[in-house]
């Protein structure tokens, strides 16, 4: 595996590869790497020739500058599970390398960066289109994977590339877990023993709307769910809420064959955990 810092010499790198028509995925990542990261690159090596991983964390889209400094930054054990994975680059960039001096533009997001993880982190989105679009320019993949677990910035970074028209194709993959149903994520490595037992309220809770979709009416459902997770003991709820999983707006009790996801963050152990599952 390739490690690159800058643009220029990511550029020399897959220059070769570009002119011999190989296809090029792109995984962008934060860093401290788990399995759910390392699927996405088994499914970026599925896709394509060349599979770059992008490890950047991403100054402009933490709202809270704490969460920023305490983001775990495990650079030596991210690549030796890189190159486990058969990643072929690593794109490890610093600040100065991806953003000017004071850059302050923003794309319409149609708002839906208004909504659910956009409303309790403001500008949160902002920031992941900034960075997805300079590591867009800077790759130019073929393809790019994100994962399900954040489905919001999925239709975020999809609805960007339908914008601007971006040359690429976006994969969406599916949410890896613990075995005991938590949605892996950096920062799980937070959460204490306790926290983490009481952390799997919110995919129970999940699986529990799954079950019932089909018996009750949405809005009794969203009701139960966040009773559920207000009585779940160590858990802060911040939002449940059911959605059109196609228009990303609330979903509509009327309209009952339209695909549904259902969506919580909340607050364990001073870890701000998000989780989602389509339930039809
Ligand atoms: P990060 O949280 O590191 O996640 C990188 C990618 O891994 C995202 O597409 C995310 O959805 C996916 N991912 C995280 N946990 C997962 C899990 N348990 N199962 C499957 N996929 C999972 O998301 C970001 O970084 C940043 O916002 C980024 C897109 C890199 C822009 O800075």
């Amino acid at each position: 595996m390739e490690i690159v810092k800058t643009k220029i010499s990511l550029q020399a790198l897959l220059q070769p590869h570009r002119g011999s028509k190989l296809r090029i995925a792109l995984v962008p990542t934060m860093g401290a790497l788990h399995n759910g990261h390392i699927a996405l690159v088994g499914h970026a090596k599925q896709l394509a020739d060349v599979v770059v991983c992008s490890i950047f964390v991403n100054p402009t889209q933490f709202n809270d500058p704490k969460d920023l400094e305490k983001y775990p930054r495990p650079i030596e054990r991210d690549t030796v599970m890189l190159r486990e994975a058969d990643c072929d680059i690593l794109f490890y960039p610093n600040v100065d390398e991806m953003y000017g001096q004071n850059e302050q533009w923003h794309l319409d997001l149609g708002g839906l960066d208004n909504v659910l993880e956009g409303l309790h982190r403001p500008g949160h989105f902002q920031g992941v289109t900034q960075i997805v679009k300079k590591l867009f320019d800077a790759v130019r993949p073929d393809v790019a994977c994100f994962g399900q677990k954040d489905f919001q910035q999925y239709k975020v970074v999809e609805h960007m590339v339908n914008q601007l028209q971006l040359p690429l194709t976006l994969e969406m993959c599916p949410t890896v877990r613990e075995p005991e149903g938590l949605a892996m994520s950096s920062r799980n490595v937070r959460l204490t023993e306790l926290g983490r037992q009481q952390a799997l309220a919110l995919y129970r809770t999940l699986q529990q709307v799954k079950a019932d979709v089909r018996r009750q009416n949405l809005v009794t459902l969203q009701e139960e769910a966040i009773k559920s997770l207000e009585n779940s003991p160590g858990v802060r709820m911040e939002y449940f809420a059911i959605y059109d999983a196609d228009t990303f707006t609330e979903a509509d009790n009327s309209a009952p064959d339209r695909p549904l996801i259902a969506l919580v963050a909340a607050w364990v152990d001073g870890v701000r955990l998000i989780d989602n599952l389509l339930l039809q």
